[in-house]
Parts: C-alpha cells; structure tokens; sequence
C-alpha cells in the first residue's frame, strides 16, 4: 500500500472511530506507564495551581487501578520536590459501616498508598466517615457535597470500573443525577471484595458514594481500566448506549473524559477485536489470522469452507484482494492453525521441525516450569507437565511464592492438633516446634477470617501448600531434587496486598535460571493481572531474562507463556496447542486434586463459582472445541501457550 493510500486509511479510521467509541481512549501497552503518564498529568496540575498560588483539588479512588498513579506520585515528592502544599482531596467512597483503621477501609488504603508519604495538609484531607450512625447519614453527605461545592469544585477526578459498570460505588441503577448517599452493594463488587475481607459475611452491604452527577461536576475526568477482566465492561461503558444499567456509560456526556487502559483491557474494544468493522486495515497476517478465526466463528462454518462472498459480507472483502482469492487465505490459516498443534511440547526428536512449534534438538531438554502459586503448574498446565517428563525430559518446577494466605484458617488448626497430638504421643517434637505450634494454634483459634495471618500462621500455611505441591508434581513424574520452593519475599505480607516486586525477587529466579540453564521455560503469562501475584512474578521472569540475556546459553533458552485459571489465549494468538485424551485429561484433575487445601471452596476462588480442576477442564475442553469448529481435528481437550519473544 502506497503511504498516501496508508494515510486516507488512517484518516478514515480516527474519523470512523468516533462514531465507534464515545469518549477519547488511548490503549497503553503497560499498565505502569499509563499510570506514570497520568500521575504526571496530575503533577504538571498541582505545579500550575502552585505558581498560580491557588490550591487545586482531587477526587481519588481506591481500588487496584489507581495504585500506579499513586505509586509515581509518591515517588515525584521524594525525587523531584512534588509538593501537596496546595492539595484538597475528595475519595469517592469508603464501605458502611466501616473503622478507619480496619485493614479493609479506604482510609487506611489511602494512608497506606498514598498520605502517609506525602506533605499533604491532613486537615485538606476529606473521606465519606464509615462510622457515623445512620440517622445522621443523609446529612452527612448533603455536607460533604456542599464541602466540594465551597472548595470550588473537583478539578480532576480519578476514576476506576467495576465489573458491573460502576464508579465510585454507583451501581446499576444509578440515576444521572444522584449525588453523595449511602447505597447498597452489588452482588458482583461483594463478591469482587473478598480478597480483601477474606469471608464473603465480611464484605459490608452498604456504601457511601459520591452520586454520579458529583462525578460529572469534575473539570477532567481519568477513568482507568487494566487487565482483560475489565475488557467486557469497558467496552460496553465505551461503545454502549448510555443508560443507568451501566452507570460509567453516563461519562460518554462528560466534556473532559479521557479513558486510560492498557492492552489487556482494551481487547474487547471493536478497534482492536474486529476493526475491519470500523474501516480500512493495514492488513499483516497476524490481523489476516484474527479476521478469519472471527469469520468462521461468525458464520458457524470451519475455514476451509468460507468463501468470496461470506468475506464480501462481513467488511473482509480487502482481505480477498490483499491475498488473491478466499481459497488461498482459507488454507494459509488452516495450515498455520495445524502448525500450532503438537503432541511433542519440548520438540519431537529427529523430526523436521521447520513447520512445529519447538526445536528438535536438543531431544531431551532441560525446562524450568515457573508456578507463582503452588497449584498453577498443573492447573493451567498439567497435561504438558506430564508429557514433558513422560518424554523424557529434565523437568524442573519452580513454585515461585509461598502461597501461605490461601489456606483456611480451619485446615491450619486441624494440621497443628494432629501434629500436636502425633508429637506428643510419640514424643517427637522439640521445644520451639511446640511452641511454634503452640503459638499458632491460639492465634488461630482467637483469629477471624480477615485479620493479617501472623507469622507463625503462615508457617504453618506454608507447609501445608508446600506439601501438596510436591505430592502435585511428584504425581507428574518429579523426583524431589526437580522441586524448587522460591518464596519470593514480595509475597510475604500476611494480607493480600503484597509489597512490590524487589531485587532479591528478581535474583532469587536469576539463581534458579543460570543453575538449570533451561532450554524451555514456562510461565504464567496473566498480562491480564496487572497487579495480582501472577503479574508479579511474570515481571520477576521478564526482568531476569532481560538481566541473563548476554549470557550465550541464553540464546537457546524459549519462554513460553500459559495463561492462569481464568482466561485461554484468544485462538489467533496460540503458538503451540497441546491435545490431551481423556486419560490424560483424567490424570491432570488427580494432580490438581492433590491440592486438598484449595478443593472445594477455597479461600480466594475469584469470581467463579467453579472449583479450579472443573474451570481448567472446562477452559481446556472449550479451545478443542474451538479448534474443531474451525476445522481441525477432534480433541479431548487442548492445552494452549505462546511464545515470549524478547
Ligand atoms: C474505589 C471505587 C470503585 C473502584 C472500582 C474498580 O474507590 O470507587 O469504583 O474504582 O471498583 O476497582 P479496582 O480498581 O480494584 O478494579
């Protein structure tokens, strides 16, 4: 294509856009540099007031999404003299009835993240109080939106989405013009809460929130979006009709909104999932691939069955010029689809591999499988664990963190009396094992569900995931000198907000890399998570491959990238697809069965009622039905990765 030509495309496509998507977005590859971007947004605001001599004032959130922003924020005052002299914040809500220094509450959230480390006034400080009774609760906010209103008004509101389309805490059914008042929270933002109260009792009912036409009196609104969880609904609130059903559609009206998201996020958006819908592409054969996985997926038939006219009618006909004739497209995907699928996940020995996802040689590989938590390496890849080490590779499996917060409480206390019990009946415990197990036990039994676990309590949590690790991967074929325990120390909080990711994380699988030498590595590519553990120590990978990348034994080193409980690759982004029979997929569910602490309803499920081994049978099962529907052979089940190319 000529660059004129490439130019009028583009052209056509901001123009068309806008009619796709109601309010500006700009897609971030990163999570971290979004945020930086918009702290420093922030800060060139505060600097202005500041020479202005005027005082400038913020609408927070909390919530996982603005902890980037708040993070760069923190680090401008330390390094570059960023005062908050001048600051007035507002937070958009906090739980009711809630302590301000219980763990869960927004205050100790927004001491923790963000005040604590800054020269803010505390007086110029402002959160809805969870405490105040009842009775007084309607005027309480009638106060604190009076208060905004005195200050001048919020010149720039930070925003994050909730999977049911909230901000703030203005649920479904939010009027336009609520304003600050208590609410009632939906089932989806309880069940998202857990993580951080531990019970799903714990999680409060009830919220004060600043009302939606609060939110629409701010001068410059950011809404921020990360991770694929939030893809489906930040579609809707972009692309959707505004209605009160999803309450961050009302933002389309807002004069100065800007969307922030990150890849992730942004999968849903029709620019990126299907955007020969909006207008002219710039075709390469990655898109190509994704066009006519969605043309086949669109019109039920496999793709050796589309034809000219299947891709004239769904806007694909540039497609059919670009690449000569349906036929030649049709075939050219099918292979490269074929290409992906392989029995031999390390490579198939003296087979021409030109065409296979791995290497042949050498034919017996040494491969380091990463698992943040104790369970993931079978979960999310069980079935080629057992392959690799069936066929005869040197399998190595590295249990990134401890996992010592997702155990019960009920199941630690029931360790420790059955070691007691074991210990004193045949004498076998020392002093400080007593005392340890001692300790514990009383914590435990005087604990509730959301507080901190104590050290001692995650000892003892430690071991229990510790053991079923190893029965997990001694069940794959592993002898105990293959099973590495790494906890890193990121993890190491006792809550389920972990401190970020350190040096010694990072040398601690720098360690583990240049032991093994591995020609395979595997990890846990959640992309998706931008800050849950998984992320964390994917970025821990991600930094020590870049720190080894000079060594020459590195050069041989392939990462690939399986994807965790929740989500599969979309089928265009698979490299290599792993079939597994109904044996194997049989003996995959008694590896992770070997989990005992995370079966049936384990501490953090998430927001999916399926126990792990039914969610990674169904995941698995579903891309060979994909794969089938497309045209390719029938399989039991598939499991899928891709390949991280540096
Ligand atoms: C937090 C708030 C909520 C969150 C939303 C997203 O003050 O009002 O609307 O912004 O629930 O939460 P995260 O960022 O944790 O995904």
């Amino acid at each position: 294509m000529s660059s004129a030509a490439v130019t009028t495309t583009q052209k056509s496509l901001k123009y068309q856009l806008k009619s796709v998507e109601k309010v500006p977005v700009k897609i971030w590859g990163d999570s971290n540099d979004a945020s930086i971007h918009i702290a420093r947004s922030i800060a060139l605001a505060i600097r202005q007031k500041q020479q202005e001599g005027e005082q400038i004032v913020l609408g927070l959130a909390t919530g996982s999404s603005p902890i980037g922003v708040y993070k760069e924020l923190v680090r401008m005052h330390r390094e570059e003299d960023l005062s908050f002299s001048n600051v007035i914040t507002f937070n958009l809500d906090e739980y009711y009835p809630m302590k301000p220094k219980a763990q869960q509450s927004y205050v100790y959230f927004m001491n923790e993240y963000l005040f604590d480390h800054i020269d803010i006034d505390p007086k110029n400080i402002n959160i809805p109080d969870g405490t105040i009774g009842m009775e007084e609760v309607e005027e309480y906010c009638r106060q604190y939106e009076e208060k905004i209103d005195l200050v001048g008004g919020i010149d720039i509101q930070l925003l994050g989405i909730g999977r049911t389309g909230h901000i703030g805490f203005n649920e479904p059914g939010s009027w336009r013009d609520s304003t600050t008042r208590l609410v009632r929270l939906d089932g989806i933002t309880r069940r998202d809460a857990i993580k951080d109260f531990g019970t799903a009792e714990a999680v409060p009912y009830r919220a004060i929130t600043m009302g939606i036409a609060s939110i629409m009196k701010a001068r410059t609104v950011y809404l921020m979006a990360w991770g694929q969880h939030k893809a489906e609904i930040l579609q809707k609130a972009i692309e959707g009709p505004i209605s009160m059903t999803i309450p961050s559609t009302f933002l389309q009206e807002h004069p100065n909104v800007k969307v922030i998201v990150d890849k992730a996020a942004a999968t849903e958006l029709t620019r990126i999932k299907t955007p020969w819908l909006i207008g002219m592409c710039n075709w390469n054969d990655d898109l190509m691939c994704q066009a006519v996985i969605w043309l086949s997926q669109k019109t039920g038939k496999s793709i050796l069955l589309l034809t000219d006219n299947d891709y004239n009618e769904h806007h694909l006909s540039d497609l059919i010029i670009e690449y000569k004739s349906s036929y030649e497209l049709n075939i050219k995907v099918h292979n490269q689809l074929q290409d992906t699928i392989t029995g031999w996940p390390g490579g198939k020995p003296n087979a021409n591999d030109s065409r296979r996802p791995e290497r042949a040689t050498p034919a017996k590989k040494r491969i380091i499988i990463f698992s943040p938590h104790p369970d993931d390496d079978v979960i999310s890849m069980g079935g080629t664990f057992l392959r690799l080490v069936e066929q005869g590779h040197d399998v190595h499996v590295a249990y990134q963190t401890s996992g010592n917060i997702a155990v019960h409480d009920y199941d630690a206390l029931r360790y420790i009396e059955w070691m007691q019990e074991f210990g004193a009946t045949y004498d076998l415990l020392k002093e400080d094992k007593k005392d340890l197990f001692a300790k514990a036990a009383k914590i435990l039994r005087a604990k509730q569900n959301s507080q901190k676990n104590s050290l001692e309590v995650r000892q003892i949590k430690g071991m229990i995931r510790r053991g079923e690790a190893r029965a997990g991967a001694r069940f794959c074929g592993l002898k105990d000198s293959q099973i590495h325990f790494l906890d890193m120390p990121f993890y190491e909080t006792g809550t389920t907000r972990k401190k970020p990711l350190g040096k010694a994380d990072v040398q601690i699988i720098k360690d583990l890399i240049t032991e093994i030498k591995p020609h395979q590595v595997y990890a846990a590519g959640d992309l998706a998570d931008p800050h849950g553990t998984h992320r964390v120590c994917l970025n821990a990978i991600f930094e020590a491959f870049t720190a080894l990348q000079n060594e020459k034994w590195m050069k041989d080193c392939w990462l690939w990238l399986y994807r965790g409980a929740w989500h599969e690759w979309p089928v265009h982004e698979i490299e290599m697809a792993v079939p597994l029979s109904p044996m194997e997929l049989y003996k995959k569910r008694r590896a992770i069965f070997m989990h005992q602490s995370q079966k049936d309803t384990p501490p953090f499920p998430g927001n999916d009622e399926r126990e792990f081994w039914e969610r990674a049978e169904d995941r698995n099962k579903a891309t060979a039905a994909q794969y089938r529907a497309l045209g390719l052979s029938q399989y039991e089940a598939i499991e899928a990765f891709r390949r991280w190319k540096f």
